[in-house]
């Protein structure tokens, strides 16, 4: 693991990190796993985090045994439903929406003259950071548009740092997702989980939730 000092930027996960938008999209997804007649569970949620639309409708599928039941069209019309279910929710947040601890996390980096990127797999990041008025904080975000491939493959967390012009080493990720923490790792960065300890066992740091991750709780756990 690199040390405290060597690092100069922070890569940042969206959903459930900087707000809790994971229990939107958890809600839309279960919904339409349910019309389809595809049992909800736990595993399943958890495993549906930190991935993109597509993989995520697919993961819902092969769950319920149904991955060869629709046409691609089908598919895209299923994904897009999820999302206009989602983006209803999106539209009602305010700052009050951003979990604890994350504004004043941002302003000690920014003060400090951390670099800030977003590496999240979601298409309406930009529209959520604004709801949340946290848009000038990211001057650099990956657009999930551009991936090859999704988390857990470390390409997103590679981009977040280049938009930076940092090595991998001198950046920090941040994750609620397991997905995500491997992304992280394979992109050689150090990874900071946020959750339970268990789905976040690869984490190089990790803390039961956002007030807990400040610069000098970071520090302690790097050395
Ligand atoms: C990730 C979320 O940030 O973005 C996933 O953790 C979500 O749950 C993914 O599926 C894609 O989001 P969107 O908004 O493009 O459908
Ligand atoms: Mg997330």
């Amino acid at each position: 693991m690199a040390t405290f000092k060597q690092i100069k930027g922070f890569v940042f996960d969206l959903d459930g990190v900087i707000t809790d938008t994971s229990l939107y999209h958890t809600k839309a997804w279960r919904q339409l796993a349910e019309k389809l007649g595809v049992a909800w569970n736990k595993d399943l949620e958890e495993g549906l985090k930190g991935i993109s639309r597509m993989d995520s409708l697919e993961l819902i599928l092969k769950t319920g045994g149904k991955e060869n039941d629709y046409s691609h069209d089908e598919k895209v019309a299923l994904a897009t439903e999820k999302n206009t279910n989602y983006v209803n929710e999106i539209k009602k947040m305010t700052p009050a929406n951003i979990l604890p601890g994350i504004k004043d996390f941002l302003d000690d980096l920014r003060d400090k003259g951390y670099l800030i990127s977003l590496a999240s797999a979601s298409k309406n990041g930009p529209t959520v950071l604004k709801q949340l008025q946290l848009t000038d904080y990211f001057p650099k975000v990956v657009d999930p548009a551009t991936l090859s491939k999704g988390k857990p493959d470390p390409e997103i967390y590679t981009k977040g740092a280049e938009l930076l012009d940092l090595a991998p080493e001198e950046c920090i990720g941040v994750e609620d997702a397991e997905a995500g923490i491997q992304a992280i790792n394979a992109a050689h960065e150090t990874s900071v989980g946020i959750g339970d300890a268990k789905t976040l066992a690869a984490a190089d740091v990790r803390f039961d939730d956002t007030a807990q991750m400040t610069l000098a709780n970071i520090e302690k756990a790097m050395g």
